[in-house]
This record gives structure tokens, sequence and C-alpha cells, in this order.
């Protein structure tokens, strides 16, 4: 390294380039919006991704549990509608993560000798990484075709490479985290991707006693909080931020109504919050929100009606003991 100072030096004046990523495109554009709004897509760093596998053991978030029932009660069924003609079958999930409920499907169809590849998708290397080291201790024999993509590339291709059925999962009601219209959507991209006769495994959250809803949403332990201010400790650590997590609170409430149970980061006092990477100061008023999440609860009329606007028919209900959860076969 030369010491010599360079000809034409950078002006000690000059600010940072204000950070570009989709992090930061959102916090740009959420936090000018009236109401102030983030997506619930960011939730999941390390961090939030390791509080997401302990709310999943929190006792009021049912969810889990109820599809984990559904899985292990209906699995015999579940292969039965995968393999009506002996067909070979790919079975694609979507959002993958640790593959925790998937592997009581894995584990049955693998016993029953079943002619299947497992193609887990997800965005995280690491998840993927994880999860295929896991799978191939467990059962050696299992074909795996892993994708590090997002959602849609990876059915891109995968369609292009075998003539097996497909049957597409996507659990644990993350449909309920998209807007009404971003589901139709996600169901007219998969049905234009998909041959007659694939099909998918979709786990939706039912509409039950709102108290029930509440609980899962608000849990004891302080995990669900914690989860949702996690989000502003991602800011200040990848855009320079200074949130000060103690100033927000989370506040979660579900409208029997709608259906929708809505996470909110509450202000607890007048304050502005810098955002040095964006070159951004951002105001806020006592009590004022931050929507984050909205995590939908379905009808068994509403998801016939989605199936029935995006092309597909609904050829398989199962539900757990309490009805709280559906995991439902639409075909193709
Ligand atoms: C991932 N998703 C389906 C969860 C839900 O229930 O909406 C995320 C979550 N948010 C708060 N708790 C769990």
């Amino acid at each position: 390294m030369s010491d010599v100072e360079p000809l034409f030096p950078a002006p000690c004046s000059e600010p940072p380039a204000p950070s570009s990523s989709p992090l930061a495109d959102e916090v740009r554009t959420g936090l000018q919006k009236t109401p102030k709004r983030l997506s619930s897509r960011f939730f999941y760093d390390a961090e939030g991704s390791r509080l997401f596998q302990e709310i999943m053991h929190a006792p009021e978030y049912y969810l889990t549990r109820s599809e984990y029932e559904i899985l292990d009660a209906h699995k015999a069924d579940y292969l039965k509608q995968f393999t009506p003609d002996g067909r070979p079958f790919e079975l694609v999930e979507l959002g993958a993560g640790d593959g925790l409920k998937t592997k009581i499907l894995l584990g049955f169809f693998a016993d029953k000798n079943a002619d299947f590849t497992y193609a887990p998708v997800d965005i995280s290397v690491d998840a993927l990484d994880e999860l295929v080291v896991d799978l191939r201790q467990k059962w050696p024999d299992l074909r795996l075709n892993p994708r590090h993509d997002d959602y849609f590339n990876a059915l891109e291709q995968l369609s292009e490479e075998s003539d097996a059925r497909r049957v597409v999962l996507f659990l644990g009601s993350n449909i309920g985290n998209f807007s009404p219209d971003d589901a139709l959507d996600f169901y007219r991209q998969l049905h234009n991707r998909l041959q007659p006769g694939d099909l998918v495994l979709t786990g939706f959250d039912l509409q039950k006693h709102p108290a029930v809803i509440h609980a899962a949403y608000n849990d004891r332990q302080g995990l669900t909080r914690a989860f949702n201010l996690n989000l502003l400790r991602r800011i200040n650590q990848e855009l320079d931020a200074n949130f000060d997590l103690a100033a927000f609170d989370h506040y979660e409430v579900y409208n029997p109504e709608t259906g929708e149970a809505r996470s909110y980061l509450v202000s607890q006092k007048a304050q502005t919050v810098q955002i040095a990477a964006l070159d951004m100061t951002v105001p806020f008023q006592y009590g004022e929100i931050i929507h984050t999440e909205i995590s939908r609860k379905f009808t068994r009329a509403q998801i016939e009606q989605l199936a029935q606007q995006t092309g597909f028919s609904l050829v398989g209900w199962f539900t757990d003991c309490k009805g709280y959860f559906a995991d439902v076969v639409f075909e193709r």
C-alpha cells in the first residue's frame, strides 16, 4: 500500500451513498406512509427465524400442532391422493424451512417405498443446506432436488425437467400472510405453471373463537412481542438506525368480522428515529403505529371460492380434531 494521496480524493463532506436493498426500499417507502407500514417478509433474519421456531412451540400457538396432527393422521390419505395412477410424483415444498412437518410425510412415503422426489424450495441457503444434511442422514435413499430460489422461479425450472406429477406444498398458514389479492395472484400463477392433474396442498388457519386466535398472537412468554420488535433491531443493525426497542410495544388485534389478525408496533412516546444508511429522520407521535403483519383466518366457503376463482378443484379437505386448521388439496 502506498501512502501517497490519491490525485482526486473524495471531498471530506461527501455523504455515504444511501443503501439500496429490499429492506432499505421497504423502510424508505413504508415509514413514509400513513399509517406507517413494514412488511412481515422482513421478520425472518437469523434472529427472527429463531424466534419463529420458538413461537411454533408456544402453548398458545396452536397452528403448528394442529397441522402436525392433520399430516400425521392423514398421511395415508395424502399418499393415495398423490398417486391415483401409480405415476411418480415430485413434492415441491415452497418455503421448506426446517421441513419439520413435512418429515412426517417423507418418513411415511419412504416406508411405503413411494416413487417420489422431494424438492424443497427456500430463499435461505443456510436453512436449505441444513435441511438437506438432515434428510440425507435420516433417509439416505430419498431423492432430493433442493432449490435455493424464490417460489415461482423454482417452479418454472422444475416443470422443465421431469414428467412426474407435481405436488406443491404450501404449509403453515403462510398463505394467511398474503393480502386477498396476492393470494388470488399466487394461485393463478401456480395454475399457469402446473399441468392438469398436478396438486397443491395448502395449510389454512380457520376462523374460530376469537379468543383462541388472540392468544396465539399474544403469548404469555412474550415471544410474538420479541418477534415483532426484532424487525426494529434488524433495521438498527442493517441500516444503522437508532430505534429504542424499549420505546415501542407489540400490539395485536383479531377482528372476527374480517378474519384478520393484525400486528402493530406502537410508539410509547413522541420520538424521532434516525436511519443513517437512508439519511432519513422519522418522527413518531405518542401511540403512533407501524403495521407489520396480517395473519388471515379462513372459512371453508372462502377456500372453496379461492379454488374456484383460480381454476382449481378442491379435492381434499382434512382438519384437526378441533377444526382449528385445514390442510386442503387443490387439483389443477
Ligand atoms: C409464518 N406465519 C404463518 C405466522 C403467522 O401465524 O402468521 C407468522 C407469525 N406471526 C406471529 N406469530 C407467528
